[in-house]
C-alpha cells in the first residue's frame, strides 16, 4: 500500500535540499522579508488522515489562495447570476493584467485574476459595511477549517492598500463599465484584507476539504456547496487558478489549484486529498516554484492526478 506519510516526508527533505527556489514576492516588505527557504506541506485524506512536514504548522499570507473562500462565499450569496458579471475562461494574461477588459465591456475573463476576484468582493460586500465583508469572509475560513486562530494581518493589508496602484486602476476601469456597485475604496478595503488573510499549510487543507469530498465540510457535516458547484469550482481552479501557468501547472500536476504570491498552493485531488503547499520563491507566472515541484512529486508517487 502507498504509505502517504513516508511520501510526504521524502517530498519535504527533497524541497529542502533544492536551490532553484525562485524569488520571493518583493512588492510589499512584509512578503520581501520571508525566507525563501521556508517549506511546508499539508496532505489531508478523504478518511480524515492528515500528514505534515516542515512549516506546515507555520502561518503565511494566503493572498490570491482566498480567491476560491471569497468566489465561494459569492456564488453562495447570488448564485450563477456571478457569471453575469465573471466570466469562467483562462485569461492566457499575468494575474493583474487590465488589457482584456477594454475589449470584453470591463468583464474580467474569470474569479482568480485580480479583476475577477475585485467583482466577486464587491459582490461579498453588497449590503454590508467592508470590515463586516471582511469578517464573513474570515468567518467563513474558519469554518471550513474548524479552528479560530485564522487572522487577517493588517501589516500585510496596510502594505497592499499603500501599494495597491494596479488594483485601484482595476476597480475604476470596472466601475466605468458599472461592473462595481460599491465605490472603489470599499471593494478594494475587502479585497487587500482577503489577500491579508495569514494560514497554515495545515489549516488550508482543512479548509479546502470540501472541495475534495464532493461539497461536504467533514468538520460540520454539513455542505457548504453542492456536488456540482464543487466540481465547477475545481474546474476553474484548473483552468484559471495560476493565471497564465495554469496550462502547465495541468500539465505538471494535474490537480486543481489555486496559487498565491505568498508562495501557497491549495491543491485538490477530488476524493482523495485537500493538500497544501508553501515556499515562498515564485517562478515568473507568480506562482511557488518549490510547492509545484512538491505537488508534482505527490502526484508522481501517488498517481492522484485526475488525469
Ligand atoms: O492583489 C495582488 O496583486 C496581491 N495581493 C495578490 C495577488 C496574488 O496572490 C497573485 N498570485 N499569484
Amino acid at each position: 500500500m502507498t504509505d502517504i506519510g513516508e511520501i510526504v516526508r521524502d517530498i519535504a527533505e527533497e524541497m529542502a535540499s533544492r536551490t532553484d527556489r525562485g524569488r520571493v514576492a518583493d512588492y510589499i516588505a512584509p512578503l520581501a522579508e520571508v525566507d525563501p527557504m521556508r517549506f511546508g506541506l499539508a496532505v489531508i485524506e478523504a478518511d480524515g488522515t492528515c500528514h505534515l512536514a516542515g512549516d506546515a504548522e507555520a502561518p503565511f499570507s494566503i493572498q490570491s489562495v482566498s480567491k476560491v473562500f471569497a468566489l465561494t462565499l459569492a456564488l453562495g450569496k447570488v448564485g450563477d447570476a456571478l457569471w453575469h458579471r465573471v466570466g469562467r475562461e483562462p485569461s492566457g494574461s499575468a494575474f493583474n493584467s487590465i488589457v482584456q477588459l477594454e475589449t470584453e465591456s470591463g468583464i474580467p475573463r474569470n474569479p482568480f485574476i485580480n479583476a475577477g476576484a475585485i467583482v466577486v468582493s464587491d459582490i461579498v460586500l453588497a449590503g454590508h459595511q467592508p470590515r463586516e465583508a471582511v469578517g464573513e469572509i474570515l468567518r467563513f475560513a474558519r469554518a471550513l477549517a474548524g479552528e479560530d486562530a485564522i487572522f487577517v494581518d493588517e501589516r500585510v493589508a496596510r502594505a497592499e492598500q499603500e501599494t495597491g496602484f494596479r488594483n485601484a486602476a482595476l476597480a475604476n476601469y470596472m466601475r466605468a463599465f458599472g461592473n462595481l456597485k460599491h465605490p472603489v475604496e470599499q471593494t478594494l478595503g475587502v479585497y487587500f484584507h482577503q489577500c491579508a488573510i495569514a494560514m497554515s499549510c495545515r489549516q488550508l487543507a482543512l479548509a479546502g476539504r470540501y472541495l475534495m469530498l464532493g461539497g461536504r465540510n467533514p468538520g460540520t457535516g454539513r455542505s457548504v456547496v453542492s456536488a456540482a458547484r464543487a466540481r465547477r469550482i475545481n474546474a476553474l481552479m484548473m483552468t484559471c487558478g495560476h493565471y497564465d501557468g495554469s496550462g502547465e501547472f495541468a500539465y505538471r500536476v494535474g490537480l486543481s489549484g489555486k496559487s498565491g504570491v505568498g508562495g501557497g498552493i491549495l491543491a485538490v485531488a477530488p476524493g482523495r486529498a485537500s493538500i497544501a503547499v508553501w515556499s515562498p520563491g515564485l517562478n515568473e507566472r507568480g506562482n511557488s516554484q518549490i510547492g509545484t515541484l512538491a505537488l508534482e512529486r505527490l502526484v508522481q508517487r501517488t498517481g492522484w492526478s485526475v488525469f
